[in-house]
Parts: C-alpha cells; sequence; structure tokens
C-alpha cells in the first residue's frame, strides 16, 4: 500500500518548478508539497507565500513533513540540509550530483543509520532511470563498463557548434536560457558535472566510493576548429564521454574526457540535451539507454519517479558496496588519444608512446598515441592553460602494467 506523502521542498528553481509542474499534472501519483524553502525574498513565485518560507527550520522540525526534497544549487548548504534531514528520521531525494560525489560515504552512513531512504535517480543522466537499473536489475551481474554522455549541457554546446555552426558563446547561451547548464558553467563544460554523475554511478554499477578529486576530468573548452576538421574529415563526432571500466585484477578506472566517436556507436546519434548511457554486463552484453539529460521537466519527473518510489518504502540496497570483493579504484591506466599541441615543449611535457599518427605544420600539430592517464592527471593545469586539446580515438583503457608487458614482449620479439 502507498502512504501519501508531506513533501518539504528545498529550491525553487529550474527543477524545483519542474517537479512541481509534473506533481500537480501526475493523474495517479499524489503527494503535497507542505513547504517550499527559498533564499531569495524579492523573487516572484508561482505559488503562494503561504508555501514559501526563508527557514529552512520550518521544515526541517516539522514532524509532519516525511520527505525532504532537495533541489538547490550550493552543494554544501545541501549536504548541511540533507544530513540535518537524514539525522531527523526523514527520507530525502536530491538531484544534486555534487553533494553526492563529494559526500557519497557520509551520505551512505547517515542513511544506514537513521535507518532511512535517500534516493537521486535525477541526479544522473536526468530522466534515464541508470541508477534504479543498476540497483534493481544489474544487482548480481558483474558489469564490465559503464559509458555514455552524462552532460546535456556540452552534447547542446557540440552539436550546436559542430553541425549547425552557432558560436560557442551562443551555444551556451541557449543551453543556459533553456535551463540545461549550470548556475556556473564552468562545472559543465569543464566536464566537472559529467564527473560527479560517473562517481554516482560507480558507487551503483562496481560498488566503489571514489574521492571525486581523484577522477580526471577533461572538458571541452579548449576545443579548436582544426580539431573539429580532423574529425569530421575521419567520419567522427565530437562527444564528452565518461568511462567506468573494469579492468583486470578487479580494477575500475574512471575519467571524463572528449571523445571521438564512430558512426557505429550508440553515441553517435545522441545529440542537444540527449544523454546516453551503455551499460557492459558479462553475461547481458550490451545495453543502450537514451533519454532527456537535462531540463525542468525531464528532471522533475525523475524526482517525481523517486517520491513515488519512496511512498512504496523503496531504499537503495547498495549491494555491490556491501560485498566484501568489491573492486578498488586505479588511475594507473593507459588510453590511446588524439592531442594536439604548441610545440616541442608540450610534446615533452605530456608524453605519449607508441604514436600511430603526427601531424605537423605551421600552426596546428598532433599526434595519436597512448598516454598514462596519471599522466594527464598531473598535467590537466598545464593542457588548459595552454590551451591543448586531448581527446580519445578509442575507447579502450588498459592497465599500464598490460601495456608494458606488451612492451617488453615487443622487445624480446624484436631482439629474437
Ligand atoms: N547541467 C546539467 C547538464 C544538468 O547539462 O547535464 C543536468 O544534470
Amino acid at each position: 500500500m502507498s502512504k501519501k506523502l508531506k513533501i518539504g521542498l528545498f529550491g525553487f528553481g529550474c527543477v524545483g518548478q519542474g517537479l512541481y509542474h509534473v506533481l500537480n499534472n501526475s493523474t495517479g501519483f499524489k503527494a503535497d508539497i507542505a513547504k517550499i524553502a527559498v533564499k531569495n525574498k524579492t523573487k516572484p513565485r508561482i505559488v503562494g507565500k503561504e508555501l514559501i518560507t526563508y527557514d529552512k527550520w520550518e521544515i526541517l522540525n516539522n514532524p509532519e513533513i516525511d520527505v525532504v526534497v532537495e533541489l538547490i544549487d550550493d552543494a554544501e548548504e545541501a549536504f548541511h540540509i540533507v544530513s540535518e534531514a537524514l539525522k531527523k528520521g526523514k527520507h530525502v531525494v536530491t538531484a544534486n550530483k555534487k553533494l553526492l560525489a563529494t559526500h557519497l560515504e557520509e551520505l551512505y552512513r547517515l542513511q544506514q543509520e537513521n535507518n532511512v531512504s535517500l534516493l537521486y535517480e535525477a541526479s544522473a543522466c536526468g530522466s534515464i532511470p541508470i541508477i534504479r537499473s543498476l540497483e534493481e536489475y544489474f544487482d548480481n551481474e558483474e558489469l564490465e563498463k559503464v559509458s555514455g554522455i552524462f552532460n546535456g549541457t556540452t552534447n547542446y554546446i557540440l552539436t550546436k557548434t559542430i553541425a549547425e555552426k552557432l558560436s560557442y558563446a551562443n551555444a551556451l547561451k541557449q543551453a543556459q536560457d533553456k535551463g540545461f547548464a549550470e548556475s556556473d558553467p564552468t562545472n559543465d563544460v569543464e566536464g566537472f558535472d559529467a564527473k560527479f554523475k560517473a562517481v554516482i554511478i560507480a558507487l551503483h554499477a562496481f560498488g566503489l566510493i571514489i574521492k571525486q578529486e581523484e577522477v580526471l576530468n577533461i572538458g571541452i573548452t579548449t576545443l579548436h576548429e582544426n580539431d573539429i576538421k580532423y574529425a569530421s574529415e575521419k567520419g567522427y563526432k565530437i562527444k564528452l564521454t565518461p568511462i567506468i571500466q573494469r579492468l583486470d585484477d578487479d580494477k575500475v578506472s574512471v575519467f571524463v574526457a572528449p571523445r571521438f566517436i564512430k558512426e557505429h556507436n550508440h553515441l553517435y546519434n545522441v545529440d542537444n540535451e540527449f544523454n546516453g548511457v551503455i551499460v557492459e554486463g558479462k553475461f547481458s552484453g550490451e545495453q543502450f539507454l537514451q533519454g532527456r539529460g537535462a531540463g525542468s521537466y525531464p528532471t522533475g519527473a525523475a524526482v517525481l519517479s523517486d517520491i513515488s518510489a519512496l511512498s512504496h518504502g523503496y531504499k537503495y540496497e547498495f549491494k555491490k558496496y556491501a560485498q566484501k570483493h568489491a573492486p578498488t579504484f586505479t588511475n594507473d591506466v593507459v588510453i590511446e588519444a588524439y592531442f594536439r599541441y604548441n610545440n616541442n615543449d608540450d610534446l615533452k611535457q605530456i608524453i605519449f608512446d607508441e604514436i600511430s599518427e603526427k601531424y605537423t605544420s605551421k600552426d596546428y600539430h598532433y599526434v595519436v598515441g597512448k598516454v598514462n592517464l596519471t599522466h594527464l592527471i598531473a598535467n590537466r593545469d598545464y593542457i588548459l592553460k595552454n590551451n591543448l586539446f586531448i581527446s580519445l580515438v578509442d575507447e579502450k583503457v588498459s592497465l599500464a602494467k598490460e601495456e608494458s608487458k606488451k612492451t617488453v614482449f615487443k622487445k624480446e620479439l624484436v631482439s629474437y
């Protein structure tokens, strides 16, 4: 039997209003929004002022409110609100990926200790039910890889600038106007947002809690006309793609970088603000989910789905995290990438091996070769500062020690 819930809502911006609309137009499921806590006292609101409060304790201390829905921007304030709510025995639904990726372990512990539910489907890939799929459908299957397009804003910018020749500034402005971009869009375009989502997904796909600061995110801010030309001449599209992959020795690597996508890949036709997730299971093989990754109503719908699940007493089980033999996280992997550089100093700074392609002219230089992820992490600032561009050409990720074994083997063959 489902229970009619009383909701205390924090934040009434793009997603908050989306939820309000979706909830009011839901024919099946009903829940009451008892109070909405907001910060800005001067902003006009689409709801009556009896619903609005500026005091968070009016929600947190109200024993009649069973669910806190947290949809604010500030991750640290959100952490405070969510922790207090969980400690007071309230269930929580949040869409805040930065909050989750930064405090995953504490929040996991708090919801276990207080025997309440913390749900966050809307935090990763908007309307795509990826977390519930991983929790409920793939809970017992060993997964090989989860990858895809996890950020709507960058996908929108890449689609509009490359296919429709819009300027970067205009495309970003449109993404902001349509409510796709973060309030600080650096989070989108430098790959932070996609990384936060990858960290959340890694917990449900592989049972791993990873420190988000240790995960590499390279964004699209340094993309140049020459890179676009290179990609289109080879028939590639450019997408920003997180890759979460199991390697030998039960290691998992996680990172976010631009990638050249070939036409046969599912992600090739995922354009605009759409997201796509490819889940690869040991036995089930490849599955592909596509949906709206950003925007008021799709994200509001994902929040509503969590609220509805709560009314049936739903809770994540975190089965893979609870397992004794969860894999460990590593950055010591080798990837194959295209690297546009300015001069030989850049090539000395960022060392590529097994170079399969090299081009230099007066004002355009690139190599395609193999590079260790730890090396890119150490040089992330250098890449940004010098306007260099990196893009994966192949989604294959190998453990560095396996790569070095191959090199030794090749050398042995040569000497033989
Ligand atoms: N800024 C995010 C995006 C919003 O563009 O994907 C949805 O998480």
